[in-house]
This record gives C-alpha cells, structure tokens and sequence, in this order.
C-alpha cells in the first residue's frame, strides 16, 4: 500500500490538516482571490476534495461543485460539511490517476499540495492529462502546492503544530538531489506516538509549467500565493494554472 492510500494517515492527521483555522481561511481565500470569481454555474471538479474545505465555499458561490477523493472517511467529512453548509455537492470516490469525465467541467482544482504523490513520475504526468481531458475547451487547470523554491526557504526547521490534545512534530528530509521531499510525522496524544511518512515529488515552478504544457496546457502562468502575486522571493506556494485550448476562458 502506498502511504496516501492509508486512510488511517488521513484520518490521524486531520487534526492538523483540516483544522477549523484552515477551513476559516479558505473561506477567506475563495472569497477573495481573483482564482475563484468563478460566474454562478461554473462546472467545477476539486480533486482529492478531502473534506471540502474548498468545495463548500464553492458551492456556496453557486458552483457547480463535484468533489473526488480516494479515502472514504474524508469523503464522509466532505458529506458532513456540505449538509451542515446546506450546499450540494456532487462527491465520487476515485483516484485521480484514473478519474476522467471528458469534457465535462470549466475548472479543475488541485489545492493544497494534492499533486505529485505518485512513485512514478509518468503517473503524475498523467493526472495533468485526465485533469485535460475533464476540461472543456477554455477550461483551466489550478494546481497549489508547496514549490521547491518556497521549501527551500525553510527546509531543516522542524515544525511543531500544538494540538487541544497532543501535538505533532513534522521533519523534512530531501531526496534524490531535490527531486522528492520526504515528511516524516510523529502526533503525540494521550501518552502514545504515531509515526508517518510521506514522500512526494518536490517541483521547482519551471519544472511544473514544463509538465503543464507537456499535458497540452497553454497560457501556463506561476503565482506565489492565491492572491496570484508573483513567483518570486515573495512567493509562499506554487500556484500554477493552465488553459486547455480551444474555447473561451472559463476564469479571468
Ligand atoms: C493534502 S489533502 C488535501 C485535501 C483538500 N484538497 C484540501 O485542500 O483540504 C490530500 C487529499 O487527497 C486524497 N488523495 C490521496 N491520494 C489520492 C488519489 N490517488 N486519488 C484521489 N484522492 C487522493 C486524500 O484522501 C486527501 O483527502
């Protein structure tokens, strides 16, 4: 079993990963980035949705949301969420290095380092082709997540998150000259320590729009935050988005 398919990881560190904080700021963040002024209607497939953090702010907007997820508790969270929202949301359990639905959304969303899980690097690609398959013509592609660059900033500093109950210790370790990032995380409750360790593909923002327009993207474009600023020293994530051609854009 590969580490992103043991629900019983997701399960264990939602605490940290989903907390109330996060689900507030996302708020915030669909509210008022230029990403998501998205007209009412807008067809929109958050894949690896978790427990739809973003997709009930969307749906809130009036989207169109479905959300696809591989674990079924997180899929059971999004449920929960979108009843206690009292929106609707469309949610499929699937893995995204198989989940297509030609044609069929204006935005795929790809938030919170979601991408890059898979060992072997033509897997990844592929996720960039069926999220270009989903698409209609002038539909786009967002992916967020954590870019070299932006870890290189901080890497070696372990992080300690505080939880009501416990806490988690987070160490980073780099491998493979910069290709891949492994995390190893201890959560500490109750006298007990659970380890775990994820390893994904680390991508610099070049490296990621190369993959983007080798998946037949156009109009590739790299931002630093959901704010769209620049990729730049002031980056603190890779945002990249992409245009599947031959229609109008689906976002401005
Ligand atoms: C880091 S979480 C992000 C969740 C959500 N996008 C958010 O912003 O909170 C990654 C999610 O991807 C899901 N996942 C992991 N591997 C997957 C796969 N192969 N296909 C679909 N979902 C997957 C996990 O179950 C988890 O809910």
């Amino acid at each position: 079993m590969q580490w992103y398919e043991d629900e019983g990881f997701w399960v264990d560190y939602a605490e940290v990963m989903f907390s109330a904080a996060r689900r507030d700021r996302v708020a915030g963040i669909v509210a008022e980035s230029p990403l998501f002024d998205l007209p009412s209607g807008t067809r929109v497939l958050d894949l690896c949705c978790g427990p739809a953090l973003f997709a009930v702010p969307l749906a809130g907007r009036g989207c169109a949301v479905t959300g696809v997820d591989l674990s079924p508790a997180m899929l059971e969270r999004a449920r929960a969420a979108c009843e206690a929202a009292g929106v609707e949301v469309r949610l499929v359990r699937a893995d995204m290095l198989t989940h297509v639905e030609p044609g069929a959304y204006d935005v795929v969303l790809n938030v919170f380092t979601s991408f890059g899980y898979f060992p072997s690097p033509e897997d990844n690609v592929r996720v960039l082709r069926n999220a270009w398959e989903s698409l209609a013509p002038g539909g786009r592609l967002v992916i967020d997540m954590m870019g070299k660059e932006v870890v290189a900033g901080w890497i070696g500093r372990p992080q300690l998150v505080e939880l009501d109950d416990g806490y988690v210790v987070q160490r980073d370790t780099i491998l493979d000259d910069w290709t891949r990032i492994r995390t190893d995380w201890t959560l500490v409750r109750g006298g007990t320590a659970r380890e775990a360790s994820i390893t994904s593909y680390l991508y610099s923002a070049a490296e990621l729009r190369a993959m983007f327009e080798s998946a037949g993207f156009a109009d590739v474009t790299c931002h630093g935050d959901f704010d769209l600023r620049p990729y730049d020293l002031g980056a603190r994530r890779l945002i990249v988005r992409g245009t599947r051609p031959g229609g109008a854009e689906a976002t401005r």
